[in-house]
């Protein structure tokens, strides 16, 4: 079955960036000057995902707002004769259908993914948190959607980190099928280095199968006292095949603000508009410094 909506969990507290999250979602937090989630809705409007459902936290209504028509801003531009601008704007509106529900508390990844239930119904389709920013020209999903396609099964993300990282992943055993591709043996979440059964960490995209939705009702609450989402996929793959699609780079983690700034800095020397100036004035600053 096509696979046509994605699910785009973006409720957390974001604690890890406060104070930027205490009044506004960590997802609208820009990379240079463009919301991570709109990065994500674009990601998944390239391969025909043009169906996105939004879980969002109270008072998290700016994320609707951006992807809404904003008729004071166009009339402005459009008077302005700023036409540039104005169909960047209008184009943000067209990317993709995008659909709000609430999550009322964030008791977990897992638990803001069984939300989509209503709207996904019995329909394969993809989950991409905005924490995990994959470059364009990267077709990590399309290699995913391309996998569902052939085995009808779930498919997550998996990518090598240094061993002591995967502390903070979810992390996968696997046993391989093919090139850039295991077979999900299981699945731990945040497993202390010394006993993980690998360093392949779980990144923030997959393809579900609907029985997804089964196991999120079974699972109780794991690591941090949150519903896992990590936990579902463990279940799952004990009741059908779950494969996990290896990749090696394109991958930026915002999530936190070392690597949000790492990421920005990547992301921004590439811009062709500011691109070629911030990188004579980063090489600038970094002699300067003596960092070099
Ligand atoms: P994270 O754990 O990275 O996000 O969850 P967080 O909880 O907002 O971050 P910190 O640790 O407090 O800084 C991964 C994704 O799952 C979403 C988050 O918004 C993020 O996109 N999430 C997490 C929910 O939607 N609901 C939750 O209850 C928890």
């Amino acid at each position: 079955m096509i696979v046509r909506k994605a699910v785009i969990p973006a409720a957390g507290l974001g604690t890890r960036f406060l104070p930027a999250t205490k009044a506004q979602p960590k997802a609208m937090i820009p990379i240079v000057d463009v919301p991570a989630i709109q990065l994500v809705v674009e990601e998944a409007a390239r391969v025909g995902l043009h169906d996105v459902l939004v879980v969002a936290g109270r008072g998290q209504v700016a994320i609707e707002d951006h992807f809404d028509r904003s008729p004071e801003l166009e009339g402005f531009l459009e008077a302005k004769g700023k036409t540039e601008q104005l169909e960047a704007i209008r184009a943000i509106s067209r990317l993709a259908q995008v659909h709000v529900v609430r999550q009322q508390e964030p008791l977990g990844l897992g638990h803001a993914v069984s939300l989509a239930r209503a709207h996904v119904g019995d329909e394969p389709f993809a989950v991409l948190l905005a924490d995990d920013l994959i470059h364009p020209s990267a077709p990590l999903l399309a290699e995913m959607l391309r996998v569902h396609g052939k085995y009808g099964r779930s498919v997550i993300a998996g990518m090598e980190v240094p061993k002591p990282d995967i502390a903070s992943y979810g992390c996968i055993e696997p046993e391989r099928v093919e090139d850039h591709l295991d077979r999900v043996v299981s699945v731990i979440e945040k497993p202390d280095p010394e006993r993980a059964p690998s360093n392949v960490a779980v990144i923030g995209r997959y393809v579900f199968t609907p029985e997804i939705f089964d196991v999120l009702d079974r699972i109780t609450p794991g690591s941090g006292g949150e519903l896992q989402l990590t936990d579902a996929i463990n279940l799952l793959a004990q009741e059908q095949a779950v494969y996990a699609y290896r990749f090696d780079e394109g991958r930026f983690d915002v999530g936190n603000p070392l690597d949000y700034l790492k990421a920005t800095v990547e992301l921004a020397v590439e811009r062709e508009d500011v691109g070629p100036a911030f990188r004579d004035w980063l090489w600038d600053f970094a002699q300067r410094r003596k960092l070099v």
